[in-house]
């Protein structure tokens, strides 16, 4: 105990290498799983990895498992019930799996995914990060609620790369990088450009006094559009890998650390307001909207989400962008609900 699984834990093999003949190279690191699993296995909380791809995995798995952790890692391909063995006796699912920027295919992996869990691994922490986070969370609890299985409390969205880069921004701003793992920013809505709020007010470490109206729209707009920066600079290549592979990773050391009894674990994540129902019906009076799903600070217990903390004092800006946040992710969410019914996205 515990066990964790990474869906999606090759990394993509671009159809590039495959021409040249590096299709079978498990050792090159590319997308988020082959990172992320390698930070799961250095994780001493971790006894048990399990990985799982339609590509790779047996390659990722036995080069990881010379690193010397407690984890046992085990990987899977989707022949001889490959997704059920992964999966079986999981403590922690995280899904990364996917294809960057590719939302209907995306849409039909992480559904199919959602019912390997709701079929074998029904108890598990299940942390999404397979975009849009937005939509494909509510496709994951509609698969679970399907089979009878819907534990709103350990359905998370993993909006963290949102609150890694607001903390890594302030801190360049502040002109002090070492900061950067301290600086607490609560980054709250949905975890897709104009529904990312950064409350920048509330940020741990204030910005500066001088700091302009200008200064900061600049910086709201580069935490919620942080990606189209990686996708630029990588040239169309792939989008943020390494930066999301330890983003989720820290979120799943935060879920791992509450499973094992610590207490006071609070982030942001995107969750079914239903998990806190106090907190979440307070949250829904605060954002002026019956949302069934949004991100805000969620204290986490060893049942998963103990509570929805409200969204506090904010400024006329952050209210205005929540404003604006409300009705593209009520979209989003009737999407991802939608898409169960009448499989488009
Ligand atoms: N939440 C976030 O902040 C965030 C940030 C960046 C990317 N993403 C999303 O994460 C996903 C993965 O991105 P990436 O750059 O790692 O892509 P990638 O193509 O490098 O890797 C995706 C992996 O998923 C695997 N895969 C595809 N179909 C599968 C299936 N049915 N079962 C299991 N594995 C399957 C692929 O073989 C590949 O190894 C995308 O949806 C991307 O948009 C999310």
């Amino acid at each position: 105990m515990p066990k964790a699984v990474v869906l999606g834990a090759a990394g993509r093999v671009q159809p590039r290498d495959r021409d040249r003949g590096f299709a079978t190279d498990s050792t090159r690191l590319g997308g988020i799983g082959q990172p992320l699993a390698l930070l799961l296995k250095a994780n001493p909380l971790v006894t048990e990895l399990g990985l799982f791809d339609i590509v790779n995995t047996p390659g990722v798995a036995a080069d990881l498992s010379h690193i010397s952790t407690p984890a046992k890692v085990e990987g899977y391909l989707p022949p001889d019930d490959g997704l059920k063995k992964a999966l079986t006796g999981a403590d922690l699912v995280v899904i990364p799996a996917g294809v960057p920027r590719k939302p209907g295919i995306n849409a039909g992996i992480v559904r199919d995914l959602a019912t390997g869990i709701a079929t074998t691994a029904p108890k598990a922490f299940i942390l999404v990060i397979s975009n849009p986070v937005n939509s494909t969370v509510p496709i994951v609890a509609e698969v679970l609620k399907k089979h009878s299985v819907f534990d709103p409390k350990k359905l998370f969205g993993v909006t963290t790369l949102d609150v890694v880069r607001a903390s890594t921004f302030v801190a360049e701003i502040l002109g002090d990088l070492s900061k950067a793992p301290s600086v607490v920013v609560p980054v709250v809505g949905g975890h897709s450009g104009v529904t990312i709020v950064p409350l920048l007010s509330q940020s741990s470490s204030p910005l500066p006094a001088s700091f302009a109206s200008a200064d900061l729209d600049k910086l709201t707009n580069r935490i919620q559009f942080g990606g189209d920066e990686v996708v630029q600079a990588k040239a169309g290549t792939g989008s943020a890998t390494l930066s999301m592979a330890y983003a989720g990773a820290e979120f799943a050391t935060k879920i791992l650390k509450a499973i094992a009894g610590e207490k006071g674990i609070v982030a942001p994540s995107y969750v079914h307001l239903s998990a806190d129902a106090a907190g979440g019906e307070a949250l829904k009076k605060e954002i002026g909207q019956d949302l069934e799903f949004f991100s805000s600070n969620v204290e986490i217990g060893p049942e998963g989400v103990a509570k929805i903390h409200p969204l506090g004092k904010i400024t006329e800006y952050e209210q205005k962008l929540v404003k604006a946040a409300v009705p593209e992710l009520a979209g989003n969410i009737e999407k991802g609900v939608n898409f169960i019914k009448a499989p488009k996205l």
